[in-house]
């Protein structure tokens, strides 16, 4: 038995099955793209941890501000204040959307979405919740109440958050109504519409949740129409707009944010994931208006803001403000334009989106109905050749493109080829 399959074995026995791991690798080094395996294999990880490594794995100077940081102290738990803490939020607030300029840092996603939920609540006296069919936004129960991906996430965990109601992702490929993007007057909004009408009526409902770029759920981008639509009911009817950029944010689609893209400012946004470079961190942010009336005791969290990690954000976010943002367009539109032109020689290939560095690669059979056995082993093979790449999608039949936003015009191209020739040999 090699050491990665012995680190395996270890894992299982100890380990509940529902911590889930994509491979049976056991990573013994990683640096900038690449991971070494335990047995000294070399993989090209276009995974970024789950579009966690922005900077790659274990950037030098998220190294060194950590160490600094080590050195110093570890953990305030908001007993006292550290000053570490309060400069990750102000380096973060001077990259937000105008008007968002207050946060609560906590540690993962879910963390960040349940606290959006909550704030909505509690400032505005409501309680509906409007969320998209497919969406994916974490695992706690409040989080599971507005998810949809899988009903593997919801299995045997009801009755979940009451007063949730859900309408269709704006998904444009395959669109439900056989409509185009370019005629089609984003049809999509009028579901909301219909939901004021019959379930619940607009002054009931607190918050719209989605994110702007769909993530686990296929990798679309919402069209800047849908976003601009959603933001004139919420602002029409006085409800919160959250966007959750949790896996689109901290430059991954080429901004700051996703929602940049297209002008829409939410009242709402959480992050985490890349904000700490695989340290835990994540932030709620609003505006102060907002967040002042967020009453002291109504959330809270012993680790949420830890200084290690907010030195890490810091040092993350000050990488990515010397050039990466403009780094990540360039590689990402090289890598769309090669994965399109592969979809025009491959059948198999039924749509090619992105932005950025997010970029989605959806399969279809012959039929042009979701193929995701042939994604599924594209993924498998891809890894056998040292290519880390992991699906998503309502059927699985998506590969995600998510290198890290510094990876260079050599580690694309290795990586582009191996997924060219893969499939070649797969169709
Ligand atoms: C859009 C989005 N929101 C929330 C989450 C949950 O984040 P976490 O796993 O850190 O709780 C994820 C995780 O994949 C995500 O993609």
């Amino acid at each position: 038995m090699n050491q990665d399959d012995m680190v395996v074995q270890r894992a299982l026995a100890v380990l509940a099955p529902a911590s889930h791991h994509y491979y049976p690798i056991a990573i013994a080094k990683g640096e900038g793209t690449t991971v070494t395996s335990m047995d000294g294999r070399r993989y090209l990880d276009f995974s970024s941890g789950l579009a966690v490594l922005n900077l790659g794995h274990s950037h030098p100077r998220v190294i060194d501000a950590v160490r600094e940081q080590l050195d110093r102290f570890v953990h305030t738990g908001g007993v006292y204040y550290s000053e570490t803490t309060v400069a990750a939020a102000e380096e973060l607030l001077s990259v937000t959307p105008p008007g968002l300029d207050m946060l609560f840092f906590g540690n993962s996603g879910a963390e960040a979405v349940e606290a959006a939920l909550k704030l909505a609540r509690y400032t505005s006296g409501r309680q509906g919740i409007i969320c998209c069919s497919g969406a994916f936004h974490g695992r706690t129960l409040g989080a599971v109440s507005v998810t949809s991906s899988s009903s593997a996430y919801r299995r045997r965990y009801h009755p979940l958050l009451p007063s949730v109601y859900q309408v269709s992702y704006p998904t444009c490929f395959g669109c439900p109504s056989g409509l185009t993007l370019d005629s089609c007057g984003t049809k999509c909004l009028e579901e909301i519409s219909r939901l004021f009408e019959h379930q619940i009526p607009p002054e009931e409902v607190c918050a719209i949740i989605l994110e702007p770029f769909l993530g686990e759920g296929g990798y679309c981008p919402a069209p800047k129409n849908y976003l601009r639509g959603l933001r004139s009911i919420c602002d029409q009817y006085g409800i919160l707009l959250i966007f959750d950029e949790v896996q689109s944010g901290i430059g991954r689609t080429g901004k700051w944010f996703c929602s940049e893209h297209s002008g829409v400012v939410p009242d709402i946004m959480t992050v985490a994931k890349a904000l700490a470079s695989g340290f835990p961190l994540g932030a709620v942010v609003a505006s102060r208006e907002l967040m002042q009336r967020w009453d002291p005791s109504a959330h809270g969290s012993t680790f949420g803001g830890n200084s290690v990690s907010c030195a890490a954000a810091r040092a993350t976010l000050q990488v990515i403000k010397d050039g990466l943002l403009d780094a990540c367009q360039e590689a990402g539109s090289r890598a769309l334009t090669c994965l399109q032109g592969l979809a025009l020689k491959n059948a198999s290939i039924g749509d090619v989106r992105g932005l950025g560095c997010m970029i989605g690669v959806e399969f279809v059979d012959a039929a042009g109905a979701p193929d995701s056995r042939l994604c599924a082993n594209l993924i498998q093979e891809c890894q056998d050749k040292g290519l880390i790449m992991i699906g998503c999608g309502l059927k699985r039949n998506v590969a995600r493109f998510i290198p890290p936003l510094n990876v260079t015009p050599g580690e694309m191209e290795e990586a582009l080829d191996i997924f060219a020739t893969t499939l070649a040999e797969l169709s």
